[in-house]
This record gives C-alpha cells, sequence and structure tokens, in this order.
C-alpha cells in the first residue's frame, strides 16, 4: 500500500512532528509500504518532503523544520481511486500517483484536534488514527476532563479561564483558595508542555496566564496532583478489535534542573529526566492504569492509537491528567518504547496503526 506520511503543520509542535516523523520513516518497513512523505511548513503549506528519517532528528537542540521546496501537494476528492497532484511552481507537475492512506503524525492545532481529520473525511481518504470528535476533544483538555470525569474517571481539580479579557484578581484569589499552590498554567489547546507554567506564588499567576494565552485564548488551571507520572499507550479499537493497553512507563524528574518534565526536559536536554519503562509499580497498580488508559481511550471515542498520561497517588490511585490522540514518536519518546517493552516493536507498531486504517 501506498502511505502518505505527514508532519510539521501550523502548531507550536512543528519540530516535534518532524521529529515524530523522523522515527515512523525510520521503522517502517519500505518492503511492504510505499512512502510519500509530504510535509507542512509552518504557514501551512503542503509540499513534497525527504523521506530520509535522519534529516528530521532532532540533533543537539537543534529543532528540525519543514522548508517550501516550492512544491504543493494536493489531496483530490476520492484519492483511493484518484491521483495526488503535485504543483511545481504554480505548474501543475504529473501526477504522484494514489494515495491509499494518510498515516498524520501531526502534533497539536491543525493537525491532531480534527481539522485535518474533518479535511480527510471530505476527501474521502482513509487516515490513521481518531476521528474528528475524539481528535477535537483530546486536544482541548478542558472538554477532555469533562469527558473523562463524565465517564467516572478521576481527574485532578481543575479550573478554566475561558478566552476574553485578563481575569479579575477576585477570580485569580477564588482560584488559588480552590486548588492551592503549586498550580499548573496550560493553554487548553497545545502539547509538549508548550506554554505550560509551573506557579508556586499566586502573584505569578497572571504572568502564567498571559504566557499560556500565547498559544491558546482558553486557559486551563491545574491543582498539582502529587504521585508518580506514569504513562500507559493504548492501540487497536478499529473495526472489532478491542483496544488494548502497553505496560505503563514512568516519568522519573531527577534534578532540580527541571521542576516539572516541560518542553527542555522533553526534547532538549533529557539529563534531569529518565523514562523508566516498563514503570516500577505493583501488578495491581499496572492493571488500574491499564485499565483507566482503555477506559479513557473509550470515553473520548479514540480509534488506533493514544498515549494516556495519568498521576499514582501514594495509595495507588490512579488520576487521569491527560490523553493524547497522536502522541510522539521521537527516540525520546515513551509511546514506541512502552509497546516495545510489552512486545511489539516498532515497525509492527507502525504495521498495525497502518492496518487498522486500511481496514
Ligand atoms: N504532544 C506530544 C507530542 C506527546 O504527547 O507526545
Ligand atoms: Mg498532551
Amino acid at each position: 500500500p501506498r502511505v502518505m506520511v505527514l508532519f510539521g503543520g501550523r502548531s507550536g509542535e512543528h519540530a516535534i512532528s518532524c521529529a515524530t516523523a523522523g522515527g515512523v520513516l525510520r521503522a517502517i518497513d519500505r518492503d511492504r509500504y510505499d512512502v510519500l512523505a509530504v510535509g507542512i511548513t509552518r504557514r501551512g503549506e503542503w509540499v513534497l518532503a525527504d523521506d530520509d528519517p535522519d534529516r528530521w532528528a532532532i540533533r543537539d537542540g537543534h529543532l528540525p523544520e519543514v522548508e517550501d521546496t516550492a512544491t504543493r501537494v494536493l489531496l483530490p476528492q476520492g484519492t483511493a481511486e484518484r491521483d495526488v497532484q503535485v504543483l511545481h511552481e504554480g505548474q501543475l507537475g504529473a501526477p504522484l500517483g494514489a494515495v491509499d492512506v494518510v498515516f498524520p503524525l501531526l502534533h497539536g492545532p491543525f493537525g491532531e484536534d480534527g481539522t485535518l481529520q474533518g479535511m480527510l473525511e471530505l476527501a474521502d481518504v482513509r487516515y490513521v488514527g481518531s476521528g474528528v470528535l475524539a481528535s477535537a476533544v483530546g486536544m482541548d483538555k478542558h472538554m477532555m476532563k469533562l469527558v473523562l470525569a463524565g465517564s467516572g474517571l478521576r481527574v485532578g481539580a481543575f479550573r478554566v479561564v475561558p478566552a476574553g479579557p485578563a481575569p479579575d484578581p477576585a477570580v485569580l484569589d477564588t482560584i488559588v483558595a480552590d486548588l492551592g499552590l503549586p498550580l499548573f498554567v496550560k493553554p487548553a489547546r497545545a502539547g509538549s508542555s508548550l506554554g505550560i507554567t509551573r506557579v508556586a506564588d499566586a502573584a505569578d499567576l497572571p504572568a502564567a496566564i498571559a504566557a499560556a494565552r500565547e498559544h491558546d485564548p482558553k486557559v486551563v488551571v491545574e491543582a498539582a496532583v502529587v504521585g508518580r507520572e506514569v504513562e500507559c499507550g493504548v492501540l487497536g479499537g478499529r473495526g472489532g478489535a478491542a483496544p488494548r493497553a502497553s505496560l505503563p512507563g514512568e516519568i522519573v524528574v531527577a534534578e532540580a534542573s527541571h521542576t516539572f518534565y516541560d518542553f527542555a526536559a522533553k526534547y532538549l536536554d533529557q539529563t534531569g529526566v529518565t523514562l523508566a519503562c516498563p514503570a516500577d509499580l505493583p501488578a495491581d497498580v499496572v492493571a488500574r492504569v491499564q485499565d483507566a488508559a482503555v477506559r479513557a481511550f473509550e470515553a473520548v471515542g479514540c480509534e488506533g492509537i493514544a498515549r494516556v498520561d495519568v498521576f499514582v497517588t501514594d495509595d495507588g490511585e490512579v488520576v487521569v491528567n491527560e490523553i493524547n490522540t497522536m502522541p510522539g514518536f521521537t527516540p525520546y519518546s515513551m509511546y514506541p518504547r512502552m509497546w516495545q517493552a510489552s512486545g511489539v516493536d516498532y515497525p509492527e507498531l507502525v504495521d498495525e496503526l497502518l492496518a487498522l486504517a486500511l481496514e
């Protein structure tokens, strides 16, 4: 089958999406799949891209970026029967041929949030991963928490600061009184910890909200949850397949250099962070994490793939922090590692995701 590996995009996670694509381009079995690499520039142009995985690595703190190759890739309606077109400098170029499935390795808004999924639905093209609604719910931390809590899962206490003028100081005082300190201030729709601030002093809350608003006018303020930071991969769920959970992994933030698992700790300077995979947890806690992960996947209505991030409290309770409908596949990412530890290696994982989408 012909796979369009699609990455980059207009979100703040552009570079992480490129690194994810590098991981998948390296792992995908080229004897089985004909790969068409298509990048989306930061401005939103779809261009033919290099399919060499090395081009998309994060190296020595240098973040990869899709450059405008002066091509324009057009996805006609019903691509399964019709050729993908490429434009070269305004001229209609030779058709590239048909694409059987799109692997949208996009993180963040305009990719992971249902917008791209809606476009692919309209174009009648198959794609890997969740559909429109699950993608949109998974992207918006406010809606996500409502859906998870409404399904009976435990989530941490939070408040929403809606889009609009800077909130009244009295509102902020109430938030601090209700949630305590420290707080985590997050853009509702972003990823990779972009725009997130840990607030230990109430006086810093307005600045943290302003920082989050650089990514999204809607802001979510979360109470800190005391517990171990654990993640769990979920795979499957299309057609008749029941979704299944991987062994969990744990984020261990060891040093004072990063106060939480922020963007730098994730991708630029991993010295303070260890990914323990599988996590060293008692069997009953593993089972509870896996159960919560599958329930979260089903509550949001995910398909194919998701990573569910939780806290395990001192008394072994599982509090769901969030679900990611297109988790990172970079060399620093937990999702492929958790499946590796669960007996599904990277090429098999890619193969299963594509098979689910083609089913
Ligand atoms: N948003 C990043 C890519 C993740 O969840 O892995
Ligand atoms: Mg996320």
